[in-house]
């Protein structure tokens, strides 16, 4: 029999709308009240069934310092529940209002060279400021005891995009507050300057009082003091999101709670803050400039789905057309914004929502699109808002249903932290950059892949994919050799293995944790210079191009796979295997052109015996599945512009357009999607 407290866990992972929650962030106090009777009637019409409100309303529910006034926003809540609209009710707390930053002037943020970062935008508060937080927890503890059983009320948006604009503060408050993280961490300021190398360049430090945040300094800060500045950061924001929550669980223990992230931010752990929500959500503003734009999202999802175990997750902001925010924010064209809200269902999302509902007449986001356009409903992007809700509420069958994979993609925030650093052989590796490289011919091979910290278990997938894992615990580099002993099949790409969690140099030559899986050991980086390209031939000896990143790689008991062709390394290993244990091991010294990193993941791929969903996709056409209680869905989602055929293992038929006749072959215009019911299981090849 399950416990109270379980079975308050279990309704709180529910999302409870029905089906696909259908909306977007609404925004009434921008208006005059005679407006909000037409929002919910609109909102009925576009097929709206969630709503998150109150994102920036602490100015107008705590006017002045203690004096709450919800009486608008009870009629607000009061319309969405007569609508039958549910509610993800913000806790307000994103932007302070005027007042507490003219009584408490030290809750602003600093930059580090000592700027004082003013009111006039928005996430204006130090994250250590225990003066916000104070006034925050009592905000949310007004709002919770409010609403606690308010019908309309579904789930709470905690803050909002926690680190968009301030991730990190070097103000007085915050270096007090990183003095006592160190003093939890370290417990003696002994440890401190061991896991610093302090000993370099006379920083030894006698006491915690010494210590600073990593200001702006004649040269390169500490690494290990930069390190601890990115986990205690992170950690500071955790702190502003777990008093908040603290305060909701107290007064509605079965509410869910989330916040969203902003796509696969630096500086938030999504892996360790995903623990802490009851439904994962995040925004994600693909590009319609970038023709590359969904397979970033893509990564994004993956991440965004993994970071929960697999759980359905939120896509709880998204344009419904352009941005206001780029340089250049193009609109997105016909069919796009149906195509990528597919997409992240595709991807294992329960929810469509988008910013915002009603596009705002002022302020800094008024050409920013909206689900209802100045041009009201009239318009293109209304009209495709509208036809999407509708779509979306005749197919409820899918929310629940969730994706397996069997290849994991490894990504930690740690060695992401370490990585970009200054003083490191080259200033080029972007985290993103390189994971994307390896995310990249997977996605384009029809193939699911989890986004998973080092220290997830593995023992369900055939493939690990570690595009680049500069800093790595012992352990981790045991499970990952495990892994493969076992029979598992990896891929660790260049400059991976090479510190520890202080961000010193394992001892042992590069690297050390890997080198026994790996059968190598690596002598000496050697970047090449911008813009400089090397050669590299494969066994097949057809020649490809590589460039950012070269090594000397030594094989111990690795095979050669691949060698460079010109330059310095002319001769050298670019790409080895090795075969250890019931498994494979293979190491890539450099970025490959992306064409022979395409095939070499196939190669890999086949090794490991994992399969796309549908074999012989066409090129730009995606395709997954979600099985759940409600059935087996595969997804096709045709991200080019000319009309493309699938074909079919069997004669199925398109959900979406009910009443074809199934067909072994489906036909997708550009940017059309088709969501297949299907109990036909997908092709793998082999058994590990
Ligand atoms: C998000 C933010 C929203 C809105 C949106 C515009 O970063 O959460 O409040 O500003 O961007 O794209």
């Amino acid at each position: 029999m399950q416990q109270p407290d379980e079975v308050a866990t279990d309704a709180r992972q529910r999302l409870r709308p029905a089906g696909i929650a259908f909306g977007g962030d609404y925004n009434p106090e921008q208006w005059p009240e005679e407006v909000w009777a037409e929002d919910v009637a609109l909102m009925k019409e576009a097929g709206v069934s969630l709503v998150t409100a109150g994102i920036f309303s602490w100015a107008k529910v705590e006017p002045r310092p203690g004096e709450f006034d919800f009486a608008w926003s009870d009629r607000v809540m009061d319309n969405l529940a007569g609508a039958g609209v549910a509610v993800c009710l913000a806790t307000m707390t994103a932007s302070p209002p005027p007042w507490l930053s003219r009584l408490h002037p030290e809750i602003l943020p600093e930059t580090a060279d000592g700027r004082r970062m003013w009111p006039g935008g928005r996430q204006h508060y130090c994250p250590s400021s225990g003066v916000y937080r104070r006034y925050a927890t009592r905000l949310v503890e007004q709002l919770a005891t409010r609403y606690a059983d308010h019908p309309a009320l579904e789930m709470w948006h905690i803050g909002n995009e926690y680190g968009c604009h301030t991730p990190m503060c070097w103000c007085d408050g915050s270096a007090a507050d990183f003095r006592r993280w160190l003093s939890d961490r370290y417990g003696d300021i002994g440890a401190l300057n061991d896991a610093w190398s302090t000993a370099f360049w006379s920083q030894g430090y006698d006491s915690f009082d010494e210590v600073l945040p990593p200001r702006l300094a004649p040269t390169f800060p500490n690494p290990g003091q930069q390190l601890d500045f990115a986990r205690f950061s992170d950690d500071a924001l955790l702190q502003c999101y777990l008093a908040e929550k603290e305060v909701l669980r107290r007064i509605t223990p079965d509410v869910p709670v989330t916040t969203n992230f902003i796509g696969v931010h630096k500086p938030v752990d999504a892996f360790r803050w995903a623990a802490e929500q009851d439904v994962v959500s995040v925004d994600v503003y693909q590009d319609p400039h970038d023709h590359d734009t969904h397979i970033a999202a893509g990564f994004i999802f993956d991440v965004t789905r993994s970071a929960r175990g697999g759980r359905p997750w939120m896509l709880m902001e998204q344009a419904p057309s352009a941005v206001n925010w780029r340089d250049r924010n193009g609109p997105k064209p016909p069919g796009r914004m149906r195509l990528w809200s597919w997409q992240a269902i595709a991807q294992g999302a329960d929810a469509v929502l988008y910013f915002q509902w009603r596009q705002s007449r002022g302020g800094a986001e008024k050409y920013h699109s909206a689900m209802l356009p100045h041009g009201g409903t009239e318009t293109r992007t209304f009209r495709e808002v509208r036809e999407l809700g509708r779509e979306l509420a005749s197919v409820p069958q899918i929310a629940g249903a969730r994706s397996t994979a069997e290849v994991a993609l490894v990504l930690d925030w740690n060695s992401w932290w370490a990585l970009e650093l200054d003083s490191h052989p080259s200033t080029a590796l972007d985290q993103m950059n390189i994971a994307l490289a390896h995310y990249r011919p997977l996605f384009e091979a029809g193939i699911t892949c989890d986004v998973v910290p080092p220290d997830r278990d593995l023992s369900g997938y055939r493939l690990v994919v570690v595009p680049n894992l500069y800093l790595i615990r012992e352990r981790d580099a045991e499970r990952l050799t495990d892994f493969v002993r076992g029979g598992g099949h990896l891929l660790v790409s260049f400059f991976s293995g090479v510190v520890d969690e202080c961000d010193r140099v394992h001892p042992g030559g590069y690297p050390a944790p890997l080198r026994e899986v790996l059968g190598l050991h690596v002598e000496e980086f050697w970047p090449p210079a911008e813009r400089e390209t090397v050669n590299v031939r494969h066994r097949d000896g057809t020649v490809s191009g590589a460039d950012l990143w070269s090594e000397v790689v030594v094989p111990e008991s690795a095979e050669t796979v691949a060698v460079f062709d010109s330059g310095a390394l002319t001769g050298q290993p670019a790409v080895t295997r090795h075969a250890f244990g019931e498994g494979s091991a293979w190491y890539v010294a450099t970025r490959l052109a992306p064409r022979a990193m395409r095939n070499l993941m196939d190669e890999v791929r086949d090794t490991a015996g994992v399969g796309p969903v549908v074999t012989g996709l066409p090129e730009q056409v995606q395709a997954t599945v979600r099985e759940g209680d409600g059935g087996r869905f595969v997804f096709l989602l045709n991200h080019g512009r000319e009309q493309v055929e699938v074909g079919l293992p069997e004669p199925m038929s398109d959900l979406l357009t009910q009443g074809t006749a199934p067909s072994d072959r489906i036909r997708l215009p550009g940017a059309g999607v088709a969501v297949l019911s299907t109990p036909w299981t997908r092709h793998t090849k082999g058994q590990r």
